[in-house]
């Protein structure tokens, strides 16, 4: 079966279940866009290219199903989560084909990525229960002061090719259970399994209007209308440090709300005193997963010289094992770049780093004609001037930087704009907390590289990001606080 009848054979599946594009308030239009299999370049779709003005009737939707939303008790908003949920896990083989097909990613990624999704909205299904106000001891006897919680309103999103589901879920399994109505464009690259995910909410019983899809390659024009329009209230968006200034300054006429998850440039230190098995496992999970095409991979790994040697043979042995193609074939770890910039962009790191004196230990090359493949690469004798210590590769490109001071490292790790992750390993207790605590990072991950989870606050400091996903703090970012002060009593 070729990966176009795959495709076709999934979303038949779930088209049982609700028509995709009509039940999400996809329109038709004249105009279409395609969709590529960045592994073989195939065609997968062609979907309608909504304009700002459909853009804009969208948000009116959103309005208009907003107060009945809201209305509704947290119980009944919960219950339509939990169905949703349920029809996510029940359709997960279906999804992640969906999504491999799209975006590349191995099979097993994809379905954990749909678990992951799944979490969220199974986290926010209980969460909707849990929007608790407060009671303030009043300064006189007269009055009695309380704070209570509502819904934010309509809210923009805006999520990107690399997690295509689980930012879906991230973002609107929230803003669901706030209360919030949604407008929702995915990435141009890979929106098939988001319509997939708006068609089984529609079937969990989401009414008419509460979730908005917007299918477009014109993703500046989306945007403009999302934070120029009154009547949304809220912007949330995960994706480049570049696009999300822009963004801020447009919503800025109208000081919407926003949250924002950024770029990042994270930094993977591995200390003298560290279990240099476990640092290798975590470096392969920091730097591999997704095929380094994360917000919070490990772009810059720091070893002590102290353990320079051993950690670099150990992870290079495991680096040359990957193996890269076609993400439908269960041996391959990682699949394709999403487009041929970002394999324009690997080269372009490697280069510049070899010119610069560095070492290839393995990979350092794209991978046939077709597609869009990289070695995975190891990269030694790395210096701080060169392009990959200082830009996010956001590909399978390790670079490791040898260092002897533990608090030069740490400026080393904290002298970047970004501040959405790091890592690092190491044993002595007093060294993780004076490592921990003074590395400038929105999330720090201790003898582990990976921390991503539903119950946890996802975000960034400095350039990368405003606000938290995830957790009871995702939670707040679409809610408002309302103060009431009731007198004369
Ligand atoms: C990302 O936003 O790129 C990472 C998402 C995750 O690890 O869940």
């Amino acid at each position: 079966m070729t990966l176009t009848q795959a495709l076709k054979k999934h979303i038949k599946n779930t088209k049982r279940f609700g028509d995709l594009a009509a039940a999400a308030g996809v329109v038709e239009t004249a105009r279409r866009f395609p969709v590529h299999n960045p592994s073989t370049g195939e065609l997968l779709a062609e979907l309608p290219d909504m304009q700002a003005s459909d853009v804009a009737l969208a948000i009116d939707r959103a309005d208009a199903a907003r107060e009945r939303w809201a209305g509704l008790t947290a119980r009944e908003r919960s219950d339509i989560l939990w169905r949703w949920h349920q029809l996510i896990v029940d359709h997960i083989d279906d999804l992640a084909a969906i999504l491999t097909c799209e975006m590349g990613k191995p099979l097993a990624e994809a379905k954990s990525e749909i678990s992951h999704a799944a979490a969220y909205v199974r986290w926010y299904a209980e969460e909707a229960n849990r929007i608790y106000g407060e009671t303030i001891p009043a300064p006189s006897t007269d009055r009695r002061l309380l704070v209570i919680k509502q819904p934010v309103g309509v809210v923009g999103a805006i999520t990107p090719w690399n997690f295509p589901a689980s930012m879906v879920a991230r973002k609107i399994a929230p803003a669901l259970a706030a209360g919030c109505t949604i407008v929702l464009k995915p990435a141009q690259q890979t929106p098939l399994v988001a319509g997939a995910m708006f068609g089984l909410a529609r079937m969990a019983g989401f009414p008419e209007g509460v979730l908005n899809l917007i299918y477009a390659s014109d993703g500046d024009a989306v945007g403009k209308e999302l934070c120029s329009n009154p009547k949304v209230r809220k912007i949330s968006f995960t994706g480049s440090t570049e696009v999300g200034r822009l963004l801020m300054r447009q919503s800025s006429d109208q000081i919407k709300r926003i949250s924002f998850e950024l770029g990042g440039n994270a930094p993977f230190i591995v200390f003298d005193d560290a279990d240099i098995d476990a640092a290798v496992d975590g470096a392969i999970q920091a730097k591999f997963r997704n095929g380094g095409q994360t917000c919070v991979s490990a772009n810059r790994i720091y070893v002590q010289a102290g353990v320079y040697h051993l950690f670099s043979e150990r992870f290079a042995e495991r680096v040359r094992r990957l193996q890269v193609g076609d993400g439908f074939k269960p041996d391959n770890a990682i699949g394709p770049l999403i487009d041929s910039h970002a394999l324009a962009k690997i080269e372009a790191h490697v280069d510049d780093a070899v010119k610069k004196g560095a070492t290839v230990r393995c990979g350092g090359r794209r991978i046939g004609a077709k597609g869009t493949f990289f070695e995975p690469t190891v990269i030694t004798n790395v210096v701080g001037s060169m392009r990959i210590a200082q830009e996010e590769t956001f590909g399978p490109l390790a670079p490791i930087i040898r260092f002897e001071d533990p608090e030069q490292v740490i400026r080393k790790a904290n002298d970047t704009i970004y501040g959405l992750a790091a890592y690092f390993y190491a044993s002595n207790l007093k060294r993780v907390w004076r490592v921990a605590e003074a590395l400038e990072y929105g999330m720090v991950g201790i003898n582990t590289g990976r921390m991503s989870s539903e119950a946890a606050p996802f975000g960034g400091i400095k350039q990368s990001g405003i606000g938290r996903e995830g957790s009871r703090h995702g939670l707040e970012d679409y809610l408002e606080m309302k103060y009431l002060c009731m007198g004369g009593l």
